[in-house]
């Protein structure tokens, strides 16, 4: 069984899909690790997104392997585990340009495709029940408005021990991020039109795992 869970930056895409993915027995394929392990790629080999050509030739021979261990998604690129390195908002953004070109699409979908093929998933993202997975059995469009988006990501941060974060910054951020990922021609982000709308601005995490799980129950 496949379920798709797509939506904007911070709408806790992440954390809900692993939740549900643990009580359903299922694997969790965080598709966005992916996007943001090419991001880092690119950052480090100091090549811009701007630049086309120098993207697609230059990732024609990297590679991208998803692992896992005690359950975790692990992301190895060119043998390396990056894992660490990617949850960073820098490599945020720069995975938000360089999704936004079709070689690094392209280098993607198989890896995608053949994991859900094998398993039963819950994979996240911005295009999986629109395009990577268009017959998975559930789709979720998960979402929620931006202030309430940022407001999460201002508590992780602080949890995290960070100081003087700007709450308005991070919200623009979001917004800028969204703008990229739903306007662009490849894959924008976009609720498929059989995929259920969820708004969790007032729900909290159990209450949103409790409704995906009841209704992947409920097809399979
Ligand atoms: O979900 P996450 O914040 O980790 O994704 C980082 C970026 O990767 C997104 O802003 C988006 O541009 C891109 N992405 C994508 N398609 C996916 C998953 C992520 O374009 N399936």
């Amino acid at each position: 069984m496949n379920i798709a869970i797509d939506g904007p930056a911070g709408a806790g895409k992440s954390t809900i899909a692993k939740k549900a993915a643990g009580e359903l027995g299922f694997i969790y394929v965080d598709t966005g690790a992916m996007y943001r392990a090419v991001a880092v790629y690119l950052t480090e080999s100091d090549i811009s997104a701007s630049d086309e050509d120098l993207v697609e030739k230059s990732i024609a021979d990297i590679s991208v392997e998803i692992k896992y261990e005690d359950g975790a998604q692990q992301v190895y690129l060119n043998g390396e585990n990056v894992t660490g390195k990617l949850r960073t908002e820098a490599a945020g953004n720069m995975a938000s340009k360089a999704s936004a070109l079709p070689c690094v699409r392209e280098k993607l979908l198989s890896l995608q495709r053949d994991l859900a093929a094998s398993n039963d998933v819950v994979m996240d993202g911005r295009d999986i029940g629109t395009n990577i997975l268009p017959s998975a059995e559930l789709k979720v469009y998960l979402t929620a408005s931006s202030a309430v988006r940022a407001k999460r990501r201002y508590d992780e941060l602080v949890a995290k021990g960070a100081e003087n974060i700007d709450i308005e910054k991070i919200e623009q951020d979001i917004i800028q991020r969204d703008k990229q990922d739903m306007e662009r021609k490849t894959a924008p982000l976009k609720r498929a039109d059989d995929a259920v709308l969820i708004d969790s601005s007032d729900m909290t995490i159990e209450q949103v795992t409790d409704t995906i799980v009841g209704l992947a129950r409920e097809r399979m």
